[in-house]
């Protein structure tokens, strides 16, 4: 099954995707996770990268549409794949139509995580996640049992970088602005699916759940 995560950041993505890969066995491609990585191992790529989202500005389209391409192409990719936060623009939206036709690969369903702006600066300035096994959690909505101590390994827990409340407002405003239209866009293509991100984490899932169980 091939699947795009939209929704505005804080929607729930990382968080559906978490369910969806236990049940679903196809890999998470989260260009997000992919560019926190880059920028921890230090590499020229993600030292670029970096300066985009500390400011929470989108990194630019060919640095983003090279990584995913690439990613599609590996072979674990032919049972399906599970995009997470890409893509982002309508370039982006154009790129990987081109690049799944290439590919031989049809888009199943472009699933839209739905929530209103204000729970988002909740769910984000309240995220953090744990810096040994990359849980996330949140100290409102989802608190570990102790404090600041991951409830699977014991690992510290850290605040996103662009999870500061500035940074968030404008990660919302790139939302709206550049990525909200891709829904008029798939919607065209037939392809859209919307789904209420407001309940409990498990009740959203069991929706999507269903949704991806006719699909399949
Ligand atoms: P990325 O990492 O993709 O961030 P995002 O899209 O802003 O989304 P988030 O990861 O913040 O939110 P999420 O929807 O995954 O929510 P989560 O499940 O964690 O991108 C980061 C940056 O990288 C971008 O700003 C950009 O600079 C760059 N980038 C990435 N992709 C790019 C691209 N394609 N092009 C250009 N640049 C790109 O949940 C959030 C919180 O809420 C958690 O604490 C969670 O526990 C909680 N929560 C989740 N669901 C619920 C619920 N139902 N009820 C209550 N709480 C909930
Ligand atoms: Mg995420
Ligand atoms: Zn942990």
């Amino acid at each position: 099954m091939n699947i795009i995560l939209m929704g505005p950041p804080g929607a729930g993505k990382g968080t559906q995707a978490a369910y969806i890969k236990k049940e679903f066995p196809i890999p998470h491609i989260s260009t997000g996770d992919m560019f926190r990585e880059a920028v921890q191992n230090g590499t020229p790529m993600g030292l670029e990268a970096k300066k985009y989202m500390d400011a929470g500005e989108l990194v630019p389209d060919q640095v983003t549409i090279g990584i995913v391409e690439d990613r599609l192409s590996m072979p674990d990719c032919s049972p399906g794949f599970l995009l997470d936060g890409f893509p982002r623009t309508i370039v982006q939206a154009e790129a990987l139509d081109e690049v799944l036709k290439k590919l031989g690969k049809k888009l199943d369903v472009a699933l839209n995580i739905s929530v209103p702006e204000d729970v988002l600066t909740a769910r984000m300035v309240g995220r953090v996640f744990c810096t040994s096994c990359k849980t996330v959690y949140n100290t409102i909505f989802n608190p570990t049992t102790i404090a600041g101590v991951c409830d699977k390994c014991g690992g510290k827990l850290e605040q996103r970088n662009d999870d500061k409340a500035e940074t968030v407002k404008n990660r919302i405003k790139v939302y709206n602005e550049q990525t909200q239209p891709l829904l008029a866009y798939y919607a065209q293509q037939g392809n859209l699916v919307t789904v209420d991100g407001q309940k409990d984490p498990r009740e959203v899932f069991q929706d999507v759940r269903a949704l991806l169980e006719r699909l399949g």
